[in-house]
């Protein structure tokens, strides 16, 4: 199982604050941003991890992080989006990395304050498709919305629906099979310019392979000025926090 972390984009809604500095390097409670999906995946058990950036500061990311080991790593890579078009383009430059195997995608701005092990390793018995994970929010416009069936299984979802046909937003962390690599190209542009994660998790869902988990803990997106607030103060009440090797310097 391989990790990829997305930490690309130009975070205009959070200008001035991601004019000269990436999104993902602000600080979140006590750490930058950035640490906590790496700490997520780790904790899952991953050890195989991709930094996919693009846009600014990009080589600032290997100047913090490094081979990893504050997080127990022996190494760390690093890829580069060209252009920002969406979540399921940046996606595309993991292909060769992933290398056949699954994998679980975390967006670098999504701030859980709990663990995935339980759905990464749901996840490993699963053996195909994938799967996404929900919460239950009191503004899902603002993000992709899962709708149900009868059965309780998610017959659709929809991005940023104005008329949301569910509480269930379904959050930053993305497990595929090597199936992803056959579905990215068959995806087009959104009106909003972008390959859009949904558009994945639906094409999944139309060969019946998409499963899901709602979590139990905390979680915020940390992409405008209200939800990093929302975010850090999270955080700094947590006790799910990255655990760092010390002396590794
Ligand atoms: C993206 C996804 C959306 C998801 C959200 C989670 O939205 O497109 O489906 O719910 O991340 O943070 P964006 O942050 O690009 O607006």
């Amino acid at each position: 199982m391989k990790g990829i972390i997305l930490v690309g984009g130009l975070g205009t809604r959070l200008y001035p604050m991601t004019r000269v500095t990436n999104k993902h390097l602000l600080p979140v409670g006590r750490f930058p941003m950035v640490y906590y999906p790496l700490h997520n995946l780790v904790e899952a058990g991953i050890r195989d991890i991709l930094i996919v950036t693009g846009g600014n500061s990009v080589g600032a990311f290997m100047e913090l992080l490094r081979d990893g080991r504050e997080f127990g790593l022996d190494q760390l890579y690093f890829a580069y989006q060209h252009a920002p078009q969406g979540i399921a383009d940046a996606l595309r430059c993991a292909e060769s990395f992933v290398d056949g195997d699954s994998c679980v995608v975390m967006l670098g701005d999504n701030i859980l304050a709990g663990s995935i092990k339980p759905c990464v390793d749901k996840f490993r018995e699963q053996k195909r498709g994938a799967r996404v994970l929900l919460k239950e929010v009191s503004d899902p416009q603002r993000f992709g919305v899962a709708e149900f069936g009868p059965d309780g299984r998610i017959t659709q979802i929809l991005e940023k629906p104005a008329d949301p046909p569910s509480n269930a937003a379904v959050i930053g962390v993305y497990m595929y099979d090597a199936q992803v690599w056959e579905l990215l190209p068959t995806l087009r542009l959104s009106a909003r310019g972008q390959y859009e994660v949904t558009d994945l998790s639906n094409a999944y869902l139309e060969r019946g392979e998409l499963e899901h988990d709602l979590i139990p803990f905390g979680w915020s997106d940390a992409g405008t000025p209200e939800s990093l607030h929302r975010a850090s103060e999270m955080m700094y009440s947590s006790d799910f926090l990255p655990e760092l090797e010390e002396d590794c310097w």
